[in-house]
């Protein structure tokens, strides 16, 4: 039985704006993935995952650090889970680790690895938090990546046997299952421009990722549901929202439509409508024929899907790159992301001004809403779910009356504007199922280690002391008064 979690302090609903509650049904909840929290890498018959050799290759992550010990998740999930419950949370979107549970990526199943996510349902749900699972949220397992990583059509094939052992394991006790978490980072970042594990700087192998995700998409759904036949399937994108310099340029227009070949459509259109897009093939030629694509793929990756998750932080402002003006570099890190483009796309990203998180990105809540709004047109059966949104600003914990406190104003800024734009597109008419806000704890953030902080719950790294900041106390006063 559930009992009524305390509250982390009187709610403040009468002080929200009354836009701020949503409808019954919708569920808000929080993010993680599995190498950014968990640590323990070498626990429980885990292998090593191409972001642990990527970490621990000098100069590939600021600072050199690693997901060895991350937020100790692995160790501390009971007490992470008794923080959402006080924040009221819903539901709990968290990814599991492939090489934990089929340590050598395909073949014997790891029941210990297992063992840890069935524990981390079992006490969701006794919190009374709904699980929404994703199965792979970038921790390929090296030996994979040895076998030609995501470039492999094998990769694609191994990883609905993996499903299978999750959906065996987790069963009907799982909200919905999420096959594959921002696949244009896993392909374009990890072998264009090698700023992400496997760090390969190769457009075709690129593609062929793209391609293998989308196989890998198809049949982890056809996977699951041979499991769980009712089970609720969705994927995961990183949507983009670009905008031309000047509209009227026919260069700028044309440069936005091959990002979103690239960025958008190389994912949805197979994934939802079962077809490659033509100009993408097209634009692509001098890269590769697509030869790869194998009788059958475009029907298996074609599956229904109940929900489609949009992760969204930022929108662009692009013209095309006149080839010669340097990139702007920070820290090793393309700034200007030309490179992910497979020199297809090659887009100068105009700095709009206005404010920026510690990323660099642009706060502009109406992108969220004109994302929501234009996906929902283009597939009006398909109910949406905002399964990232956040923001990493530098945060700093202060004393009061003894109790340690983060006021992270801009955060919690950031949180309300963008649960607005998600109210603004429900009333245009997307159907808008729920929020997951990221994340729940200060994490990895991949290439830029633990300098960027993303949680509304601080972790000090030396003693793993949690701190919910004002922006988790927000959320949760957001969630009481939808609830009310
Ligand atoms: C998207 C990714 O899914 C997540 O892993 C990452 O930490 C956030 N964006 C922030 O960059």
């Amino acid at each position: 039985m559930t009992t009524t979690p305390t509250p982390v302090r009187p709610a403040t609903a009468t002080a929200l704006d009354p836009r701020l509650t949503f409808p019954e049904g919708f569920l808000f909840g929080s993010a993680t993935a599995s190498y950014q929290i968990e640590g323990a890498v070498a626990e429980d018959g885990r292998t090593p995952s191409i972001w642990d050799t990527f970490s621990h290759t000098p100069g590939k992550v600021r600072r050199g650090e690693t997901g060895d010990v991350a937020a100790d998740h692995y160790h501390r999930m009971p007490q992470d889970v008794a923080l959402m419950r006080r924040l009221g949370l819903q539901s709990y979107r968290f990814s599991v680790a492939w090489p934990r549970v089929v340590p050598h990526g395909r073949g014997p199943v790891n029941a210990a690895g297992l063992a840890f996510y069935d524990r981390l349902v079992d006490e969701l749900l006794g919190a009374g938090i709904q699980p929404i699972v994703t199965l792979y949220h970038w921790d390929l397992p090296q030996e994979l990546e040895d076998g030609g990583g995501w470039a492999a059509r094998s990769t694609a094939e191994a990883f609905g046997p993996y499903a299978t052992a999750v959906a065996e394991a987790l069963g009907d006790r799982v909200h919905t299952w999420t096959t594959l978490n921002e696949p244009w980072c896993s392909a374009y970042l990890g072998y264009a421009s090698g700023v992400h594990a496997p760090g390969r700087t190769d457009g075709e192998s690129a593609l062929k990722a793209v391609h293998h995700l989308n196989l890998a998409h198809g049949l982890a759904c056809q996977a699951v549901r041979a499991v769980l036949p009712s089970a609720r399937m969705s994927v995961t994108h990183n949507l983009h929202v670009v905008h031309p310099a000047d509209p009227s340029s026919a260069d700028d227009l044309d440069l936005v439509r091959r990002m979103d070949a690239l960025g958008n459509r190389a994912f949805l259109q197979p994934q939802l409508e079962g077809v490659l897009p033509d100009d993408l093939v097209q634009d692509t030629a001098h890269v590769t024929d697509w030869g790869f694509v194998q009788d059958g793929d475009l029907a298996d990756i074609h599956q229904p899907l109940d929900v489609l998750g949009v992760n969204y932080y930022t929108t662009s402002v692009v013209q095309k790159w006149d080839g010669v003006s340097p990139r702007v570099m920070e820290d090793g890190h393309m700034v200007s992301e030309h490179v992910p483009w497979v020199g297809i796309a090659d887009a100068d990203f105009v700095l709009e001004d206005g404010l920026r998180t510690a990323m660099g990105w642009l706060v502009d809540p109406s992108g969220l809403t004109e994302l929501l709004v234009r996906t929902s047109r283009t597939y009006p059966d398909l109910p949406l779910m905002v399964t990232e949104n956040g923001a990493a600003f530098a945060d700093e914990v202060v004393l009061e009356d003894g109790e340690p406190r983060v006021h992270d104003e801009l955060r919690t800024d950031y949180v309300r504007t963008h649960l607005l734009a998600v109210r603004d597109a429900m009333d245009a008419g997307a159907d808008v199922r729920g929020y997951q806000l990221w994340s729940l704890l200060d994490n990895f953030e991949w290439a830029w280690g633990y300098d960027r902080r993303f949680g509304i719950t601080h972790v000090d790294y030396d003693t793993q002391e949690r701190v919910l900041k004002d922006s988790a106390l927000f959320y949760a006063d957001v969630i009481a008064a939808s609830g009310a």
